[in-house]
Parts: structure tokens; C-alpha cells; sequence
């Protein structure tokens, strides 16, 4: 059977550049040479009209993008999907169409209002005819495509485009015969461009340069051999050569104006259907809902944001506006998304946002075993620093040991099922595992305004200089330390040997002997140079109080370390009175605990450092417990190992010279974190300074 090839154009008399509705139309309204655009549509036409029958649609006043017909529809077999532009400034292009779908005896499918989708500009089938690729991201719908899906019994696979430069898929896309594949990898995202490797292998993929993507290279007509399209490059004629294709190259530059080239002139009306294939839909959707200050806290667009962002696509089902300033609002959204595994990136997220899925239609969490001790099940949830609860057997089960990047474990005790946090490690066979991201939810408070901003540190939203931010800090921290210490609260500091170098110590010292201070989390290091220091007078061998190193002083921080061995621990050697100030002194003075981790780069170690890891994780995780506020100063390893076990809700400030280790830690998103770029040494400076201020008055009056 070779019935011939059929191809809908559209002559050019009423083309021109009258509006702008994608970057290509910018700067080129009325700019195009109607006499040129003639001349360049004819010569695509005369070359196509001899491989194949152009059938031509009437040409109509006041919509001049109509010589684009890739647009109108898209046609498989008997059937036609019926294009629903985006732009209003093409919406009147639908009716034509659509006369001529029906007047040419095909079955004429219309999707919902309201749900965008621009026909084969969009929508590309393989050559072999296996299934049809879709695109969506700015013109096209996601959620149109489980409509092709079943209209057109094909399997669909959606392919998310990112630049704007290229918002049809044809314009970055061309799926050639015999299975190649002519496409632009720039104009897709991640999740896509993996779609795409796994469907089509790398001997048939012609992954083209910007070059020749902004030459429309990927916007061809092919018709078996032949491939047309505006200009290649000599490099990507050779290699389309090589893999037996003859390219022909046609100018188009007029048609570029509006962005469009070869292939956007042209639609096949000739698709044939193979009998083997079937309908498969990889778009799933899902209805959440989610609550809170939605608007002015920003929670609706982070949350909408954070679904495009991953690939997704949404539908605002419902908004109940609170109208008070005090009142709470509510949504329910429908979320699209092109995969299960995308699904569950994008519920994860949205998860930690505090929503949860539509009451009615609310699932237990998916457990699996844990399929040997100290390993999850592959699927695993994710645990975060938000309060969790999981549901099971229908009801909501509040989740222990909160913390980030564990796996939630399932266990049936005698009082019931418990959940818990827990590392990997600690898996154990007789558990089960959440898995998926279903039955999950986390606990958001929705104070008022108030007291969401009095939560806060309060410098953290207006636009603060850096030097200000530092004062603001320092004020607003000595507050909470003075505020926690009298109320017989728990701080703990993290810190590293840079707080000495800095001149940092004796205001640690300080701060730990008035009780500020309830635990020191560290390393080797900040231990031994404090010593040193005390000792000595040194800080690796630098003299402090001159800042000159000291001769010889290199080997001083290994005579500190040989002298404490020497008394069996730190405690010993203060108690001895070896060691009669700082950091160390203090915290044994005054029975505050600290937990030395240790690191491949110890030398010694010091007798009260624990080498082994595990058991130092375990340790530094019972200090931070019922924290609420912990100071992590200078020390990059500690203090983030110290993020990844606390749980939101403790006030975390981070203070480093180095800008990229308080960006992390600030990055956990809880409103709680606050980090500062400066001095560690001088930091602690001003905020002893800060406390004397406060505490003075006090001090006065009592006096
Ligand atoms: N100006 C038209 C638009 O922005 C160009 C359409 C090009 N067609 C295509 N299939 N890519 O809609």
C-alpha cells in the first residue's frame, strides 16, 4: 500500500508579524517582507509538492499565524485533535480548521476550554509510528495529554521544554525515519532528556548545537529520506548524510520572524495507524489540598512555583480566601505530572509545605520491609526536618525522632504501631519502611502574622546590609541566650578551631561560664588549640597576644595533646591543674558536657575524642536533643552534621567567614535558621558585649 503522502499548507497572502507571543516575534512586528515570504513559502512548497500531496487550506483576513498549519490540529489515522491555542491572538484560526477536518471526512475531537494544546507544533510521532512524544511547558497543556492518549489510542510521552526561544516541541524536536531522532537537548529539561535516552538509542539520536537549533535545524520536514529545513550546518549536513538522509535546505528566514520555519508551514494529514499499538498514559494527577496565611505568607505561590519548577503542572481546583487578616485560607490543587517518579519529587516537596491529599481521598502510607538490617526498601520516603505524621490503618501516627534524610520506620509494639525516625544503619528486618509518598503529611502551626513574625528572627525578611545584619544577629541572639538561660533552657554550641585563631576563646570561655552554654559539640582540633592556648599561649604556635608565631611553636599543639594523654583525660588535666582557663577549663568547671568528633586529619587524638564515627553521631544526637537554639560557630562539618539531626522548630544560627557553609545550613527552609558572614571571633565579641548590655541594669539594681 503506497498511498501517497498528504501535507496541509496555508499560502501567506494575509502572513505578517502583528503580535508578539514568543521571543522570535519580538522587534519584528511588521518587519517581514510580504513579497519575500511568498517567495520562500513557494519554494518550500514547489520542493515539497513533488514528494508528496499539498492539500491547501483558504488563507484568512486577521489571523496571520494560519500559514503556520502544524498548528491546527493533530491527525492520526481517521482522527484529528482539534488545536485550543493559548493566545487569544490565534484562537481564531480553530473554526477554519476545524471546517476543513471535517470537510476532508475526519473525526474531529475538541478538548475542554480553557485546556491549552497547539496540535502537531506540540505533538510529534514517531516515525515508526511506536508512540506519540507531547510537549508542554508553555504552550500545551500536560493535562491535555492523557487526552491524546485516549482519542488517539497511542501510547504518549511527555517531554517538558524550558526555553522559551523553543516553546513548540517542533521547534527543538524532529523525530526522523527509521527511527532517528534530530533534536536540541538544551531546550528540555533533565527528566526529559533521560525520557528521551531511554526511548531512542544513542547510534539514533542527532543531538544538534544552539547553532544551529536557532537555524530552526530541528524544525524539518522529512519525508523518508529527505529531510527540508531553513539551513544546516555543514557539520550537521555531514552527519545527516552519514545516516542517509538528503537535506535540502530552503530559506526561511521570513517565517523566522514569527518563529517558524519548514516544519511549522506544513501538517501531515497522512498518519497511518499500526494495529499493535495502544493507548498509555505516564501523566498522573493528583488533588491536594493545602492550608494556611496561603496568600501572604507566600505558601500558595511556592507551593505552585515548586510544581513547575519539577516538571509538573497544576490546576487550581478551588481557593477559599480567608478574609480576615487573621483567617486561614484554603486550596485544593490538581497536580499533573509527566511520571509516577515525578509525581513523587513533586508531592515530596509539596509535603514539607504542610499539604496533604484531598480528605476524601486520603490513603494510608505504603509500607514495605526492610529488606535486611541497616538497608530500606528502594522506594524509601525521605524523612525532613518537619514534624510528621503518617497515616495508617486510617489514622494519623506522629512521627518520633524527627530529622532529616532518615527513613521512617514502622514498628508494632505493645501500645501500638509506632513510627520513628531512623538512619539506615539502623534499619532493622523486623520493621517496615514507608515507602512512596502517599499517607503522608507534615504539621505546619498557622499562627497569625504575629506570631509567625515574632517566630522569626525579625531582620531576616527587609533588605538588611550585611554589616547591620551582623548587629542585628548579635542584639537578637544575646536576647534569646539570656531569654533561654533564665528560663533554665538548652543551648548548644558547635564550634570550630577557628574560634581560637579568631581570638573567639576567652569569649566562649565567658559564655560557657555564665551559663549560657549547655553543651559544646566539636572536634579534635578546637579542643587542642584551646588547651594550647592555655597552656602555652599559643594557638598553633602562633602567640595570641602578640599574633607572631613563636619559635618552634609548629610542635606546641603535639605537647598539648602528649600532656593530656599523659593525665588520661581532659577532666584529669583541669583537675590537676594543668589546665587553668578556656574553653575546655570551663565546660569541665562547670559540668557543661562537650562531644569531641573525631576526623582523618587528628593528630593524637586527645583521649576524650571518639574516633568512631557511628558512636560520635549518636552522641552528638543526644546533646542536641531539646535544644532550642544552637550556635554553630566556624566549623563546617560540625555544623552541618549537626543540621542534619535537628529538627525544625530549634532556632539554628550559623556564623562563618565562609559564605557557601551558611547559605547550606540557611537553605533548610525553616524559618527558624538564620546565618552570618563574618568573623567568628568578632561575632563573639560583640555579642559578650551584647549580654553586658543587657545584663548591667540587672546587676546594678541588685547592687
Ligand atoms: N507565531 C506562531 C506562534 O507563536 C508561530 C507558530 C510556529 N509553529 C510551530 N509549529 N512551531 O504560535
Amino acid at each position: 500500500m503506497t498511498s501517497p503522502i498528504r501535507i496541509l499548507m496555508c499560502a501567506p497572502d494575509h502572513y505578517d508579524v502583528d503580535y508578539v507571543i514568543n521571543p522570535w516575534m519580538e522587534g519584528n512586528i511588521h518587519k517581514s517582507s510580504r513579497d519575500r515570504a511568498v517567495e520562500q513559502w513557494q519554494g518550500l512548497y514547489q520542493i515539497l509538492k513533488q514528494h508528496a500531496v499539498v492539500d491547501l487550506v483558504t488563507p484568512q483576513k486577521g489571523v496571520p499565524d494560519m500559514v503556520f498549519t502544524a498548528n491546527a490540529g493533530l491527525v492520526l489515522g481517521e482522527n484529528v485533535v482539534l488545536s485550543r491555542f493559548l493566545h487569544k491572538e490565534r484562537q481564531g484560526e480553530e473554526p477554519f480548521f476545524k471546517e476543513w477536518f471535517e470537510q476532508n471526512g475526519y473525526n474531529v475531537y475538541e478538548l475542554p476550554k480553557d485546556l491549552p494544546f497547539e496540535g502537531a507544533g506540540d505533538a510529534l510521532l514517531d516515525r515508526e509510528g511506536r508512540w506519540l512524544w507531547a510537549g508542554y511547558g508553555f504552550r500545551s497543556e500536560l493535562d491535555s495529554h492523557p487526552y491524546l492518549a485516549k482519542w488517539l489510542d497511542i501510547e504518549v510521552l511527555s517531554l517538558r521544554l524550558i526555553d522559551d526561544r523553543f516553546y513548540h516541541l517542533d521547534t527543538c524536536f524532529c523525530p526522523l525515519a527509521n527511527g532517528y531522532l534530530l533534536y536540541y537537548p538544551g531546550a528540555f529539561d533533565s527528566y526529559s532528556n533521560r525520557l528521551i535516552e531511554m526511548r531512542v538509542a544513542s547510534e539514533k539520536r542527532i543531538a544538534i548545537e544552539e547553532a544551529d537549533a536557532v537555524n530552526f535545524a530541528c524544525n524539518t520536514v522529512n519525508l523518508e529520506q529527505l529531510v527540508v529545513m531553513n539551513k544546516a550546518s555543514d557539520g550537521l549536513k555531514a552527519r545527516l548524510n552519514a545516516v542517509g538522509f538528503q537535506v535540502i535546505e530552503t530559506p526561511l528566514t521570513e517565517f523566522l520572524k514569527a518563529g517558524g520555519a519548514a516544519k511549522c508551514l506544513t501538517l501531515r494529514v497522512t498518519e497511518p495507524v499500526l494495529a499493535d499499538v495502544h493507548a498509555n498514559v505516564h501523566v498522573e494527577s493528583r488533588i491536594i489540598s493545602i492550608q494556611g496565611h496561603l496568600l501572604d505568607s507566600g505558601l500558595i505561590n511556592r507551593a505552585l512555583d515548586l510544581i513547575v519548577d519539577n516538571g509538573g503542572s497544576f490546576q487550581v481546583l478551588n481557593f477559599n480566601l480567608g478574609e480576615q487578616r487573621q483567617s486561614t485560607s484554603a486550596a485544593e490543587v490538581k497536580v499533573s505530572a509527566p511520571s509516577h517518579e515525578v509525581m513523587e519529587s513533586i508531592i515530596s516537596y509539596l509535603i514539607d509545605l504542610g499539604a496533604v491529599d484531598l480528605p476524601q481521598d486520603e490513603r494510608d502510607a505504603k509500607l514495605e520491609a526492610v529488606p535486611k538490617n541497616g538497608v530500606a526498601p528502594d522506594d524509601f520516603y525521605v524523612s525532613t526536618i518537619y514534624p510528621t505524621e503518617v497515616r495508617i490503618n486510617g489514622e494519623w501516627i506522629k512521627v518520633q525522632n524527627q530529622r532529616m534524610d532518615g527513613a521512617i520506620a514502622i514498628s508494632h509494639t505493645s501500645e501500638g504501631v509506632v513510627a520513628k525516625c531512623k538512619l539506615l544503619r539502623d534499619l532493622e528486618t523486623s520493621e517496615s519502611v514507608v515507602v512512596d509518598v502517599l499517607g503522608i503529611r507534615t504539621i505546619r502551626k498557622t499562627e497569625s502574622r504575629e506570631k509567625r513574625n515574632a517566630e522569626e528572627f525579625s531582620f531576616m525578611s527587609a533588605g538588611v546590609s550585611s554589616e547591620r545584619r551582623v548587629e542585628l544577629v548579635v542584639e537578637q541572639v544575646a536576647w534569646e541566650l539570656r531569654k533561654i538561660r533564665d528560663a533554665g533552657g538548652k543551648v548548644v554550641v558547635s564550634a570550630g578551631p577557628v574560634v581560637i585563631h579568631t581570638g573567639g576563646g576567652e569569649h566562649l570561655s565567658r559564655l560557657v561560664r555564665e551559663g549560657y552554654v549547655q553543651a559544646l559539640l566539636g572536634g579534635n582540633a578546637i579542643a587542642v588549640h584551646d588547651m594550647e592556648q592555655s597552656i602555652l599561649g599559643t594557638s598553633l604556635g602562633v602567640d595570641m597576644k602578640r599574633g607572631v608565631a613563636v619559635r618552634g611553636g609548629h610542635r606546641h599543639h603535639l605537647k598539648v595533646i602528649n600532656t593530656i594523654r599523659h593525665h588520661g583525660s581532659i577532666k584529669n588535666a583541669v583537675e590537676a591543674g594543668v589546665i587553668k582557663n578556656g574553653i575546655m577549663y570551663e565546660c569541665v568547671k562547670n559540668n557543661v558536657p562537650f562531644v569531641l568528633a573525631g576526623s582523618i586529619r587528628d593528630d593524637g587524638p586527645l583521649p576524650d575524642t571518639e574516633m568512631d564515627l557511628i558512636k560520635a553521631q549518636v552522641k552528638y544526637a543526644e546533646q542536641i536533643k531539646g535544644a532550642e537554639m544552637i550556635l554553630m560557630l566556624s566549623s563546617m562539618l560540625h555544623s552541618i552534621g549537626v543540621g542534619n539531626m535537628t529538627p525544625a522548630g530549634v532556632k539554628m544560627v550559623c556564623v562563618d567567614i565562609n559564605p557557601a557553609v551558611v547559605t547550606k545550613l540557611s537553605d533548610r527552609g525553616s524559618i527558624e535558621s538564620v546565618g552570618v558572614v563574618t568573623d567568628v571571633g568578632l561575632f563573639l565579641s560583640l555579642l559578650v558585649q551584647q549580654l553586658d548590655k543587657l545584663t548591667s541594669p540587672y546587676v546594678e539594681k541588685v547592687g
